[in-house]
């Protein structure tokens, strides 16, 4: 709770919630119009306290609060999945859910149940990465969408191998539902308390159970397998915005998945931009499939040391007159941290 709260109050989180609350608003303005959209599925794997993070009001100032309310401009049924591992956090969450959700029009049907006509919202003291599925696609066509907002990208909360098991819920059920939209917002804290002094990898060799070690998120190599794998189980028609802030020490960023059209790209990058200028800063926008080098580029200066990511853009030759004979090997082996 208190690492919370420390980096809860800055300019980082306003911008986080503006761009939370845009990416949502979209779902459920497309999704209202889409006829083979049947009911609506937001999982928030990291609902947090559910308290104000700072001055503004609850409807736009956590993500429990954002979610609630903008349920309530949806046309179809809505599903609301809030898991929270902590146990002082969640009871935080839970007392101020009974405290706000009256307000809105919910009422509570069971210790950690609300309602409001076609809306159910349900909250878990459970990690993220545990959440179930078993209620995706069972009989509706259903939109989802997932938020995943760790402290620091070490404390990811979507287990390996989610976005398939997503993608796929519907064939469980023989076809009686779909998946029929997916879209995820992750935010990654890359050096949130110094976080990328984490080796690389902590033995230039692999071990044979190498398998076993590739979800060990303190080996900073394993942060590039949670983009990879949001990026390998992208539908055809999605793409992945990746959005960092600029001269941000802690290096913030965030991972969107947004329709491969042109509205929406353009739309996705306002929306982006506009949070961004709502703290009065700037950042970086790349997509994964539109403009791949870009991406590729900005993910390795959230993901590498500046050391790591000088060598990787131009790697020196074992054989150059450098006096520096191991610079080859250098691209695989643990590098003091220089962010
Ligand atoms: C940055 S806060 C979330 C803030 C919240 N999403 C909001 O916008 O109001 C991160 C929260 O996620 C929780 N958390 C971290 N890892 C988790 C996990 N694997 N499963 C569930 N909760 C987790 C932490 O306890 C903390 O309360």
């Amino acid at each position: 709770m208190t690492k919370y709260k420390s980096v809860g109050t800055s300019w980082r989180t306003v911008m986080k919630h503006t761009a939370m609350t845009t990416f949502i608003t979209r779902e459920f303005n497309a999704g209202n119009h889409i006829p083979w959209i049947g009911r609506f599925c937001i999982t928030d794997l990291t609902a947090g306290d559910g308290s104000s993070a700072y001055d503004a009001p609850w409807h736009t100032s956590c993500s429990p609060g954002i979610i609630a309310s903008l349920a309530l401009t949806s046309r179809k049924p809505v599903v609301i999945d809030l898991y929270e591992r902590d146990q002082e956090t969640y009871d935080t969450l839970i007392s101020n859910l009974a405290k706000r959700l009256p307000v809105l029009g919910y009422q509570r049907t069971a210790d950690d149940r609300w309602r409001y006509e076609g809306i159910w919202l349900r909250a878990s003291r459970q990690d993220g990465r545990e959440a179930s599925i078993d209620h995706l696609a069972q009989s509706h066509q259903d939109a989802v969408l997932i938020l995943n907002d760790p402290n620091l990208i070490t404390d990811w909360a979507m287990r390996p191998g989610f976005m398939s098991e997503v993608l796929t819920a519907g064939t469980r059920f023989g076809g009686r539902g779909k998946v029929k939209g997916f879209r995820v917002m992750h935010t990654l804290g890359c050096n949130v308390g110094g976080a990328k002094r984490a080796p690389f990898q902590r033995d230039a060799q692999a071990l044979p159970d190498d398998d076993l070690r590739t979800m060990d998120l303190t080996e900073r190599r394993n942060w590039f397998n949670l983009i990879e794998e949001q990026c390998a189980h992208l539908p055809a028609r999605h793409d992945l915005a990746l959005a960092a802030f600029e001269n941000d020490p802690a290096q913030w960023a965030y991972l969107f998945t947004t329709p491969r059209l042109p509205r929406w790209y353009a739309d996705t990058e306002a929306d982006i931009r506009a949070a961004f200028k709502a703290v009065g800063r700037t950042g970086e926008i790349a997509f994964y499939r539109r403009d791949n080098n870009r991406f590729e580029r900005l993910k390795n200066r959230l993901l590498l040391t500046k050391t790591e990511l000088a060598e990787r853009e131009s790697p020196q030759l074992p054989f150059e007159p450098s006096g520096d004979e191991n610079a080859a090997t250098h691209l695989l082996t643990a590098p003091t941290a220089s962010t």
